[in-house]
């Protein structure tokens, strides 16, 4: 008989370094098995039982979570670099969508497109996610509108997961009302159609709402987010982002996984977020590129809200193609800590899409984690543009290593 461990498994062991996250473990190893964590912690007190198992050494490279990207519009078609030009020359993202551009100007590239052409795209995309270090993406709809078009997004995002072998979790995303229907029509067919169709299909983890001026009301908001929870779907929202509409706290009273964005959040929202076990996401580029203020770091932390960081990738706010650089700015800009970031973009984003065992190396975790080119695990956050990683494994198999 065995203490419920499986009887073999791998044995990683020559860890200069491991950041659970949460922790930083010195000369570590870690048995995996059946695709997660069996046993993590310094490799002198490895138990009897493991240290039979088939080993790999790492030599003395370093080894963190695989990076969890917990919020991505990552299926679009078309680009909007003629907006982000004219942002640039200081347009503002709110008058462009309000004057039919911006979100509405991809919802028409992306229905122009095949199901075929779209899959194409965002494959690539997610390749460069994978290549800089994302194990786990969430890809959210939101370009289709129309019920059709919001499940070909969906579609398209779950193909990803199942095809590659990055994780992917969906959400169907309530993001602008068809400014070719009438307002109140464009809600009831999304809740009397587009959620149960979503639900049918069994196409989406999540449900999210756009609530801001030129998106969703907050009343509008609750009605959508009450009727994802009565199907049993996670809720979120883009929450007091362009303008404050609470819906943050909306999302805490609901007990929704994440509110994101917060640009524009209070003390007040970060404590209700706080109280809730609800993450706060923060989209750092997204802020940065519509020179948006972000809620001081030192007020976030007195809150005690758990907080997560995401690219937002998406071809307008935050053309984005990989996380990292995101948890980089976060440093830079924002000022937090690397320790946190690294939090922030592995075991937080995990619990922000409703996943405790993603993004974390402890027992019982999938053994997603990603071996650094250097003894330090923290290096990756400190050489910018050259993101110094070896080798990618997810659920205990490689899935690249670099040369050399
Ligand atoms: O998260 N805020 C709204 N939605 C996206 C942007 C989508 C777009 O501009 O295409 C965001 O920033
Ligand atoms: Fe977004």
């Amino acid at each position: 008989m065995n203490d419920g461990a499986p009887l073999t498994g791998m044995l990683v062991k020559g860890i200069s370094e491991l950041y659970t996250p949460h922790e930083a473990v010195p000369a570590a190893a870690m048995a995996v098995a059946d695709g997660r964590v069996a046993w993590v912690g310094a490799e002198q007190a490895l138990p009897a039982p493991f240290s039979t198992w088939p080993s790999v050494d790492l030599g003395g490279n370093a080894v963190i979570p695989g990076l969890v990207d917990s919020h991505t519009h990552l299926v679009w078609a078309g680009d909007r670099l003629d907006e982000y030009l004219m942002r640039a020359r200081g347009a503002s993202y709110a008058e462009i969508l309000a004057a039919g551009g911006g979100i509405h100007e991809t919802v028409a590239a992306t229905n122009d497109a095949s199901e075929a052409t779209l899959l194409l795209l965002a494959r690539r995309r997610a390749g460069s996610f994978l290549r800089g270090g994302v194990t786990t993406l969430e890809i959210k709809s939101g370009y289709g509108l129309s019920t059709e078009g919001e499940l070909r997004m969906l579609r398209v995002a779950r193909r990803l997961g199942e095809e590659g072998s990055q994780r992917v979790t969906t959400t169907l995303l309530a993001h602008v009302p068809d400014k070719d229907m009438a307002r109140g029509d464009y809600l009831e067919r999304f809740l009397s159609e587009t959620l149960p169709e979503t639900v049918r299909l069994g196409l989406a983890d999540a449900v999210d709402v756009f609530c801001d001026d030129g998106a969703f009301t907050l009343s509008e908001t609750r009605r959508i987010l009450e009727a994802a929870l009565s199907y049993g779907l996670k809720i979120k929202a883009h929450a007091e982002q362009l303008t404050h509409t609470g819906a943050a706290r909306l999302v805490a009273e609901l007990g929704g996984v994440s509110a994101d964005h917060l640009e524009l959040a209070t003390g007040e929202d970060l404590a209700a977020l706080a109280a809730a076990g609800t993450v706060a996401t923060f989209l750092p580029l997204a802020a940065l590129l519509l020179r948006l203020p972000t809620p001081a770091i030192a007020e976030v932390r007195a809150s005690g809200v758990k907080v997560a960081v995401a690219s937002d990738h998406n071809p307008g706010s935050s053309p984005m193609f990989g996380l990292l650089p995101v948890l980089q700015l976060a440093v830079a800009v924002w000022g937090m800590s690397v320790e946190e970031a690294l939090v922030a973009g592995t075991a937080n984003a995990g619990l922000a899409l409703g996943r405790p065992e993603w993004g974390r190396l402890a027992v019982g975790s999938v053994a997603d984690y990603l071996v650094i080119d250097s003894p330090r695990a923290l290096t990756p956050f400190y050489t910018w543009g050259s993101p110094s990683l070896k080798e990618m494994v997810i659920g205990g198999r490689t899935v690249w290593r670099k040369d050399g």
